[in-house]
């Protein structure tokens, strides 16, 4: 099935740059990593969502004006808001995800989606 072989191949891959890029000091760098690898087929890559039910994290009163601690336990947990039409998958559906990949990805999104107040 070259199909199949194919998915365990990219599989592989993500792990083998996860792994690398958790050693490094850079944060924000692994949080970019994160957020492209696995964030971004939800939220896109302007922070704004790119399906229904996913919310724009890029205005004002958004979702990242809470606390990290509020945040995280969400990005780990999952996070359904009443009324809407699509959960947060926890860890974003990828279970191989660490607190500190997560934490990374955070950082990553409040430095470049979230505006100055
Ligand atoms: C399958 C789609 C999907 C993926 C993948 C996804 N999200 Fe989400 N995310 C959502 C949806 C939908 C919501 C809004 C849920 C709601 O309000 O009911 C959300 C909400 C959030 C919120 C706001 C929570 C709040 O308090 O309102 C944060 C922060 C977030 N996601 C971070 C992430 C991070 C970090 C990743 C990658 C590790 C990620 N998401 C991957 C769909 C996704």
């Amino acid at each position: 099935m070259p199909c199949a072989r194919a998915r365990l191949i990219v599989l592989a891959a993500t792990c083998a740059v996860f792994v690398s890029l958790s050693s490094a000091a850079d944060d924000l760098g692994h949080g970019e990593a994160v957020y492209n690898g696995i964030c971004l087929a939800c939220h896109g890559g302007d922070g704004a969502g790119s399906l229904p039910g996913v919310p724009d994290l890029t205005e004002v009163a958004a979702p990242l004006s809470q606390d990290d601690a509020v945040l995280l336990k969400r990005m780990v947990e999952g996070f359904k808001s009443p009324g809407s039409p699509m959960e947060m998958p926890p860890r974003g559906g990828n279970p191989a995800l660490t607190d500190a990949d997560l934490k990374a990805a955070l950082k990553y999104m409040r430095k470049t989606f979230q505006q100055a107040k």
